[in-house]
């Protein structure tokens, strides 16, 4: 039987370029890292998932691969990964390596022969195409809104890139890329990893024939992910799982940016063979009401895309956990409290995700409540995405540049990449050099040191879920109930299993509000308090009367069979 370890695990998901730096470069490294190990263990977690170390240009920091089996200089050595997967796994936390696989940088090998002549052997490693008297060989667009196509003087044919021109996409219909992926994979399996986080999973697959984009305006989908659909990527998936997955006692998460709950379960439902589980963002696209407003979300549409995932991936399937990662704005600040209730509300949105069903990951930060910065000019930013739409909308399409900043200041990649905080000393405690990205000038009051200090802080509020995860079985297992689906700021569910209901009760807004729990699900069972943000009387009877509920407040009460009325 295969080894599920992942279904009770939590996993801790770094960015190595602004976790800590160790040589004074500014930039985080794996020496950084490895000296941050007891840190990451102390919060109970199981496992590590790196963002990409290997050699890059860094165009797009680490996912514009050039080789994938050398370590960046800018993150250290072979020797020193080798040490961080020791060390690591010295202390009982599994390494997750991520796998860039639907493209590869410019600087790659097999591109740089590829580009010499038609008549490379590594020439189909790529999509080339002849142009069109209009131009390039289709109308499509890559996701840094330009042409997904990129001509090439020397040989006089586009290819694609479905990202930035320098990440060129990998042609999978050619048996040796495949054969060549599944090596590297090999390679870093017997270095010791225990799981693979895959970058764009399912958009290895493009419609050979070209369809316009045309074809897709008067429909709702996103005529980006509709030329490359998950569904053309199943039988190379599946492929992978055989040859490589199903050999070693390891996890496997896809990141697929397009995929619905239905299309998710085709990904993991055990009997196919393909992934253990994927990232998907629809929880991350609900409306967001204005920094004044008393509920930050639409809470309704949350808790519907939630339960859909919930339900539709409860008998066979997997889900995956995840507020923030190192493409999200941080979520306190979307969907929380910057201020006054700034450690409140990062408990209570921790609470509501953490107890559900699934494998919870947890952004570097995220369990100390970071907040998004305020970057100041085009010139504070990082990430070549957003300074790209800078110049796109400002330079080109004369929009305020006052405007550009305030969007991109909300949903700018870098707002996920500021250093990790650390104390209140230099850079946040991060580096000893100038870092590569600016420190959130919040440091001095969120920061680790901080929350290691108080008992009540954001991260032992973590501390304390993943406990709960790890000693109440109906947290894994329990089927997923919502209440209250119309309630405007109030989010509720249980969990049931094994004689256990799990109550949660969130409140996503800042003005007090009274909540009265419908009983039937926990009709004729007794239960306590396990955790809340608040001070509340653990006194179960509680239930018998509307809660009123304080700014963000969260509770999760327990009940059992065992301590049933008679
Ligand atoms: C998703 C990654 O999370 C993102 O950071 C990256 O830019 C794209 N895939 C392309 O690799």
């Amino acid at each position: 039987m295969a080894n599920e370890w992942w279904k009770t695990a939590v996993i801790y998901h770094i960015y190595p370029r602004s976790f800590q730096d160790s040589n004074g470069d500014g930039i985080g490294d794996l020496q950084g890292i490895i000296s941050k190990l007891d840190y990451v263990k102390k919060l109970g977690v199981d496992a590590i998932w790196l963002s990409p170390v290997y050699k890059s240009p860094n165009v797009d920091y680490g996912y514009d691969v050039s080789d994938h089996r050398a370590i960046s200089e800018d993150y250290g050595t072979m020797t020193d990964m080798e040490e961080l997967i020791f060390e690591a796994n010295q202390r009982g936390l599994k390494v997750i390596l991520d796998i860039v696989y639907n493209h590869t940088s410019d600087q790659h090998r097999w591109f740089l022969d590829a580009k010499k002549s038609k008549t490379s052997r590594f020439r189909d490693f790529y999509h080339w195409r002849p142009g069109t008297p209009d131009g390039p060989p289709s109308d499509w667009m890559s996701t840094y809104n330009t042409s997904a196509w990129e001509f090439d003087e020397k040989t006089g044919e586009y290819y694609l890139h479905m990202n930035s021109r320098r990440q060129v996409d990998l042609n999978w219909e050619n048996p040796n890329v495949i054969h060549e992926v599944k090596e590297m994979m090999i390679f870093w399996i017997r270095k010791g990893v225990s799981g693979f986080r895959i970058d764009q999973l399912g958009h290895i697959n493009k419609k050979k024939s070209l369809p316009s984009y045309e074809q897709y305006a008067d429909k709702e989908a996103d005529p980006h992910f509709e030329i490359i659909k998950d569904e053309g990527a199943h039988p190379y998936v599946h492929h992978l799982n055989e040859a490589v997955f199903s050999k070693y006692s390891m996890m496997t998460v896809g990141e697929s940016g397009s995929a619905t709950p239905e299309e998710a379960l085709l990904y993991t439902d055990p009997a196919r063979r393909e992934v253990n589980m994927v990232f998907s963002f629809d929880h991350l696209q609900i409306e967001e009401g204005d920094s004044e407003s008393d509920v930050k979300v639409n809470v309704v549409q949350l808790k519907k895309v939630m339960e859909k995932w919930q339900k539709t991936l409860e008998e066979k399937g997997w889900n995956t956990l995840f507020w923030c990662n190192h493409d999200e704005p941080r979520i306190v600040t979307r969907f929380g409290d910057e201020g006054e209730h700034c450690a409140a509300s990062a408990k209570m949105l921790a609470a509501t995700l953490h107890m559900m069903k699934g494998t919870p990951y947890i952004y570097q930060g995220e369990e100390i409540g970071m907040t998004n910065a305020d970057f100041e000019g085009i010139e504070e930013f990082r990430d070549s995405k957003s300074i790209t739409e800078f110049h796109q909308r400002h330079y080109e399409q004369n929009e305020e540049k006052e405007s550009v900043l305030a969007d991109l200041n909300k949903r700018s990649r870098d707002q996920a990449r500021t250093p990790m905080q650390w104390d209140d000393g230099k850079n946040a405690g991060f580096t000893e050099g100038e870092p590569w990205i600016k420190v959130n000038n919040n440091y001095l009051s969120v920061n680790v040191q901080q929350n290691l200090d108080d008992p009540e802080s954001v991260f032992w509020f973590y501390h304390k879920l993943i406990h709960i995860r790890k000693t109440e079985p109906v947290v894994t297992e329990g089927t997923f109930d919502l209440m209250a689906p119309d309630h405007p700021s109030v989010f509720a569910y249980t969990r049931t299993g094994g004689g256990e209901v799990l109550l949660v009760i969130s409140h996503f807004g800042k003005k007090p509000v009274s909540f009265a729990v419908d009983r039937e699900q926990i009709s004729g069972l007794s239960g306590h308090l396990l955790l809340s943000n608040y001070t509340v009387e653990d006194d179960a009877s509680a239930l018998e009367k509307p809660f009123e509920l304080r700014p963000y407040e969260t509770r999760i009460y327990l009940f059992k069979e065992t301590e049933k009325e008679r």
